[in-house]
């Protein structure tokens, strides 16, 4: 696309006012941008900085440039860019209280002293792309704006709006940001206010307009939220993971390993069932201060692997046994998979014995599985071998599981078969 920045901005304001114009769009102009073949990774504000604006008691955590460009270096400098990390998002709380003198939002004066615009290109300086939010209440003007300032993604909100106002405005803002001929990619939060069992949502329009969308409820700093999180995406599998693919993913919220509120073994299990989910690796934590241990977390290479499989199935919850452990699956590239054994004990580890074939794999296959946290091999392993693992309570193991072999009707090895 060839659009001049001042051209597509005028184009937007032009589209954004007029919606009867919009109306006559034919939706061949839904999101059509290419971005997020695999599920976005990288940083956003929210969860633990919050709407703090005050930078004269807190300036090291407060909702100014300053934390974006600090966020911006530790992801250059640390090695999180190379695994994927390349979004610095913005979240709620960067706008002045007043518009400027031509009725624009603007970021707040004292806080973002020089613009939006040289934050994006600071990012971009260092091999990053730099994400802003806005709500659908007050958002088009600063659309406008940030396609000026050149930003990679936008998280449109919908507070305070009507289930009117949002049915006719996530879709407008799609075509608006097609429009810009910019690669700017959508997550929408549309679901997140229509939630319920089962969502009232039509997931498929959702698929077409956007690039991710929040399903449910905020994350907050507890495993009581992420437990409630994992127990809402996996009552509406059947709903939600269908709907997943290249471009377009369901957004069970922010990862907040790193932060508070889990043990060791709950943020590996958070990491575990979010890949499991194919979801967006947004972090929000302060990267300046992250213990080792949660780093070792989300840099695990073979995790990261894992989350960014190019087929991009969602997996999903298999199996929910009595001793409150459940089985996760999500198939993978090459004939391979992604197991998470998950405890919901509260006792102690547990020792948990089955089979492959008993979670429904082939029988005339050997496999391999390497522990995704320990990087342990099992080998040699066929679908009736028995296998037992010790989960802990609120903890996982994770494998990732391939074929090796396929055997012949006299089990005798047919076929060897090399990753
Ligand atoms: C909503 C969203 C959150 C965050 C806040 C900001 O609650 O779901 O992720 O963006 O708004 O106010």
């Amino acid at each position: 696309m060839t659009f001049s920045l001042l051209y597509s901005t005028a184009l937007i304001m032009k589209l954004m006012d007029s919606f009867f114009f919009l109306a006559l769009v034919p939706l061949a102009l839904a999101l059509e941008n290419g971005l997020m073949r695999t599920p976005p990774m990288g940083w956003l504000s929210w969860e633990r900085f919050r709407c703090n604006t005050d930078c004269k008691s807190d300036p090291h955590s407060c909702i100014s440039e300053k934390l974006f460009m600090d966020m911006a270096d530790r992801l250059a400098t640390d090695g999180w860019r190379e695994l994927g990390y390349v979004y610095v998002n913005i979240d709620d709380c960067w706008m002045a209280k007043e518009r400027s003198a031509t009725g624009q939002l603007i970021p707040d004066p004292e806080r973002f002293p020089s613009g939006i615009k040289a934050l994006a290109d600071y990012v971009h300086a260092r091999g990053l792309k730099l994400g802003i939010y806005g709500d659908m209440a007050t958002l088009a003007p600063s659309l406008v704006e940030g396609t000026l300032w050149g930003v990679d993604m936008l998280k449109f909100d919908g507070c305070y709006s009507s289930s009117d106002v949002q049915a006719q405005g996530y879709p407008k803002m799609s075509r608006a940001l097609n429009a810009t001929g910019r690669p700017i990619a959508y997550s929408c939060s549309w679901p997140a206010y229509r939630g319920g069992l089962p969502p009232q949502v039509n997931y498929t329009l959702l698929a077409n307009i956007c690039n991710l969308w929040r399903n449910y409820g905020d994350i907050q700093d507890s495993w009581d939220s992420v437990l409630s999180i994992v127990d809402w995406f996996s009552a509406n599998q059947d709903i939600l993971q269908p709907v997943a693919g290249p471009g377009h993913w369901n957004d069970p919220d922010m990862l907040i390993i790193g932060n508070f509120g889990l043990s060791c073994e709950q943020a590996r299990s958070q990491m575990a069932l979010w890949t499991i989910m194919a979801a967006p690796l947004f972090m929000s934590t302060d990267l300046r201060a992250i213990s080792e241990s949660a780093k070792e977390i989300l840099k695990n290479k073979l995790m990261i692997k894992i989350n960014q499989d190019p087929l991009g199935i969602q997996g999903r919850r298999i199996l929910q046994e009595k001793s409150h452990i459940e089985v996760f699956l999500r198939p993978l590239s090459h004939s391979a998979s992604a197991l998470v054994f998950f405890s919901r004990r509260t006792d102690m580890p547990y020792r948990y014995t089955t089979s492959l074939a008993q979670l429904n794999f082939t029988q005339d296959v050997v496999y391999e599985a390497q522990d995704v946290y320990t990087g342990q091999i099992i080998s040699g392993l066929k679908a009736a071998d028995n296998f037992t693992i010790v989960v802990n309570p609120s903890g996982v193991v994770m494998w990732y599981l391939y074929p090796t072999m396929y055997l012949d009707q006299y089990n005798i090895m047919a076929h060897l078969k090399i990753f």
